[in-house]
């Protein structure tokens, strides 16, 4: 029998709450270039609400697509400051983060909010990253399995098998994130092969080795390699490392197989 395929690498630069209209339409330039330069690698990047149509513009017709790092679960209607799904595609993103660790734990979103936004955004025809990550005290309590599982089932519920196509998970551990602490390669594994579990008892094993897992937290040029080899890890959520153009440039190269 064939071995099953594995899945088209994934790499996400989530520019947070950076870059100006200059500086974010530089960079997308620059990310239009490498991702030209490594084909078999999926690309998108988060770029902050207010630059969606600019760097819209510069990555039309190009392989980058275009994501939004948060959206509204409501269709519309009097919630100030809220952004839905139809804006989002009205402005050309066709990806959207849910579950993100600050929103969870800066900003205060429970796992019913999670799943409420990516099952507004799928039914929009929005490919969902679904973040999710254990913080330091319960990797400390062993706890890291356990606290993916819960996050998974509740911010999958709902969500059914024909969805899944527009589906990746972010695992990211919430210690690893702008701390310059990476998982070892091993730990990374390790959680990634627990999710993939999770996720074939929820759907199938057939559904499970389909979806992509892309690890999160501290990843650089220097160590995207050695994770992106592991066989879990299907590409990279990239914070920082995203904004600095030869190194987002080097760690999409490195999920190329
Ligand atoms: P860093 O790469 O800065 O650790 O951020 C990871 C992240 O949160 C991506 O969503």
């Amino acid at each position: 029998m064939p071995l099953p395929q594995r899945p088209i690498p994934i790499v996400g630069g989530n520019w947070k709450m950076n870059t100006t209209r200059a500086t974010g339409s530089d960079l997308a330039r620059a990310v239009r270039a490498s991702a030209e330069a490594a084909p078999g690698v999926e690309v998108v990047v988060f770029p902050p609400f207010p630059y969606l149509m600019s760097v819209g513009e510069i990555l039309k017709g190009g392989p980058v697509a275009l994501g939004a790092q948060d959206v509204s679960e409501r269709a519309d209607g009097a919630f100030t400051g809220e952004v839905s799904c139809a804006m989002l595609r009205d402005c050309g993103a066709s990806w959207v983060l849910a579950g993100h660790s600050e929103r969870r734990h800066v900003i205060g979103e429970s796992d019913a909010l999670v799943n409420a936004k990516t099952r507004a955004a799928l039914a929009a025809g929005i490919s969902v990253i679904l973040c999710v990550g254990e913080k330091l005290e319960q990797r400390e309590a062993g706890q890291t399995n356990v606290v993916n599982e819960t996050q998974i089932r509740a911010g999958l519920a709902g969500v059914e098998p024909n969805a899944l196509s527009c589906l990746v998970i972010a695992y990211e551990p919430v210690w690893a994130i702008g701390t310059g602490r990476t998982a070892s390669p091993a730990d990374a594994q390790a959680a990634h092969a627990h999710i993939r579990k999770v996720l074939a008892s929820i759907y199938s094993p057939d559904h499970a080795s389909a979806i992509r897992i892309q690890y999160g937290g501290s990843v650089t040029s220097s160590n995207a390699a050695e994770l992106f080899a592991q066989p879990d890890v299907n590409g990279g959520l990239i914070g920082g490392a995203s904004l600095k153009p030869v190194d987002f440039g080097q760690i999409i190269a490195s999920a190329k197989r």
